[in-house]
């Protein structure tokens, strides 16, 4: 458990978590996620550690890259957690989980997993927000891909994600230059 949520669990005021592997983390993510801060009173990003799929950054990895991206909303917390997510969920006061919807086609996935941890767990609720129209075609699975080819992701993902993605594929990452241009 996150630092920042122990101590008394109620203190926290409305919480919600919003699970996911994050590999990587998009704008798409980081939208729903400042709506979410209009809402609850904190929302805890969880980061699936690999259960079926294999990803592309480590949970390490994917923490240090969220922390750093959200070092400047203090009721964001970045979390990982291992195994059932309702497990994990049961240890914070949170009764509800976020999910974002991008299209149709998400639906039945979503649905399947919020009726499953419904199921798990009775008390808890699946809210589904709305992708901006801007980052509905972005997921994580077709970045990775536009990245491995090289294509460009900048504006979809932050340019911390862009550089480390440059940099897991092996591809050049543009050096800052300290120096004038025309030098
Ligand atoms: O970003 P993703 O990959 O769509 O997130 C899926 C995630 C990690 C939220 C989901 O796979 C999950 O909750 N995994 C933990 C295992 C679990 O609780 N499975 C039962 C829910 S169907």
């Amino acid at each position: 458990m996150n630092e920042k949520m122990k101590g008394d669990k109620n203190d926290m005021g409305k919480v919600a978590i919003y699970p996911g592997s994050f590999d990587p983390l998009t704008y798409g993510h980081i939208d729903i996620v400042e709506r979410a801060l209009e809402i609850f009173d904190k929302v805890i990003l969880a980061i699936a550690h690999d259960a079926e799929k294999k990803s592309l950054f480590t949970v390490e990895e994917r923490v240090e890259m969220a922390k750093m991206i959200f070092k400047d909303s203090p009721n964001l917390i970045v979390d990982s957690f291992k195994g059932l997510l309702v497990t994990y969920v049961e240890k914070t006061n949170a009764k509800v989980l976020l999910r974002g919807l991008r299209a149709t086609s998400d639906f039945e996935y979503e649905f399947h997993m919020a009726s499953m941890n419904r199921s798990l767990s009775t008390h808890l609720d699946t809210l589904f927000m709305m992708t901006s129209k801007d980052y509905f075609f972005v997921s994580s699975r077709t970045i990775k891909e536009v990245a491995k080819l090289g294509g460009t992701v900048e504006g979809l993902v932050p340019d911390l994600v862009a550089r480390r993605l440059k940099e897991k594929f092996k591809l050049p990452v543009a050096k800052k230059r300290l120096i004038g241009w025309d030098d």
